[in-house]
């Protein structure tokens, strides 16, 4: 039996940019999804995974893929026949997933589980890969099931640490960044990602200018948050969150518990801003009195995520 472990993400600067080319920061949280994998001697795929209520989920591994697979063996699934396309193997597996965080968070439990999945396979099947062909498997997979994504969180959980993401031409380069004192809000809305996306392409087709000068301010704050992440100057690093998150709410991605939430924080902090596609999910804040801050989420209505960042990328069990 072969188990591999994946971290979640968390954005920390350029969501929504980066899927137009632009750069991303993003970070690993210390919630992980497990992924045990064994053969089983049939031409079965077997799986559950109990924190999304699939158990015995099976079918034979010449009738993968398809339309309308149950949520929590989508992307398992699809990683699953891209690999035996170019791997064919007799034998079928048996598959038990474990998080380690709710869904809800918007932490990246399914690009978790894909990079997981894809690491425990090539290591059952003895298939070494490097770690940009696990990026490749796993960023068509998640495409394939989802329709878009920067592959951002892919990186995340591949790679692990901090990380500066281009989606294309692909460029993932590690930020050394020494300690990373943020907070992190969770507005108890979850948030749909693909929607998200969907919503900023059609104002882009609508306002493309006006649109693609947001995203080329986004890109230059970005720039600006790596040096002040390099440097660890927290002041610099919440004046750039306060004028991404102006610009994120100009795309209209901004919803009412995220303004109160970075609003809050901001109050009592350097700055604050949404983490991710918007609408819910999470925010982020950096300041010098983390207890404000906390307070601030806990008044406005929020819950604060005690994680950790820049966790440890894939790795085997
Ligand atoms: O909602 P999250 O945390 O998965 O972040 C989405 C980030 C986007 O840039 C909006 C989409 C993407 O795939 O890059």
């Amino acid at each position: 039996m072969v188990v591999a472990s994946a971290p979640g993400k968390l954005v920390l600067f350029g969501e929504h940019a980066v899927v137009y080319g632009y750069p991303c920061i993003v970070t690993a949280v210390n919630r992980r999804m497990y992924v045990e994998v064994e053969t089983n001697g049939t031409d079965v795929f077997h799986m559950d995974a109990p924190d999304v209520g699939l158990y015995a989920y099976s079918k034979t591994i010449a009738d993968l893929g398809g339309e309308g697979l149950p949520k929590g063996v989508r992307f398992v699934e699809e990683v699953y026949r891209r690999f035996l396309d170019a791997h064919p193997q007799k034998q079928g597996i048996n598959v038990v997933t474990r998080s380690e965080f709710s869904a809800d968070y918007g932490f990246g439990s399914s690009s978790a589980v894909t990079v997981a999945f894809a690491r425990a396979l090539t290591e059952l099947y003895k298939v070494p890969m490097s770690e940009d062909e696990l990026f490749e498997l796993c960023y068509e997979s998640v495409l394939k099931v989802q329709g878009v994504g920067s592959g951002f969180d892919i990186a995340a959980a591949i790679w692990g640490g901090t990380i500066y993401f281009i989606h294309s031409p692909r460029l993932i380069e590690r930020i050394e960044v020494k300690t990373l004192p943020l907070v992190v809000g969770y507005t108890g809305v979850k948030a749909d990602t693909p929607t998200l996306v969907r919503m900023v392409a059609h104002r882009m087709s609508q306002k493309k200018e006006l649109t693609i000068g947001i995203m080329e301010q986004i890109s230059q704050i970005t720039q600006r948050a790596r040096v002040a992440l390099e440097a660890s100057d927290w002041k610099m690093l919440g004046g750039l969150m306060v004028d991404n998150h102006a610009l994120l709410k100009k795309l209209g991605v901004s919803s009412d518990e995220l303004e109160r939430l970075v609003e809050a924080v901001f109050k009592v902090g350097y700055g604050a801003k949404l983490s991710g596609a918007g609408g819910g999910d999470c925010m982020i804040g950096v300041g010098k009195d983390m207890e404000a801050m906390k307070q601030g989420i806990e008044m406005a209505g929020g819950k604060v995520l005690p994680v950790e960042l820049q966790a440890e990328g894939v790795r085997l069990e």
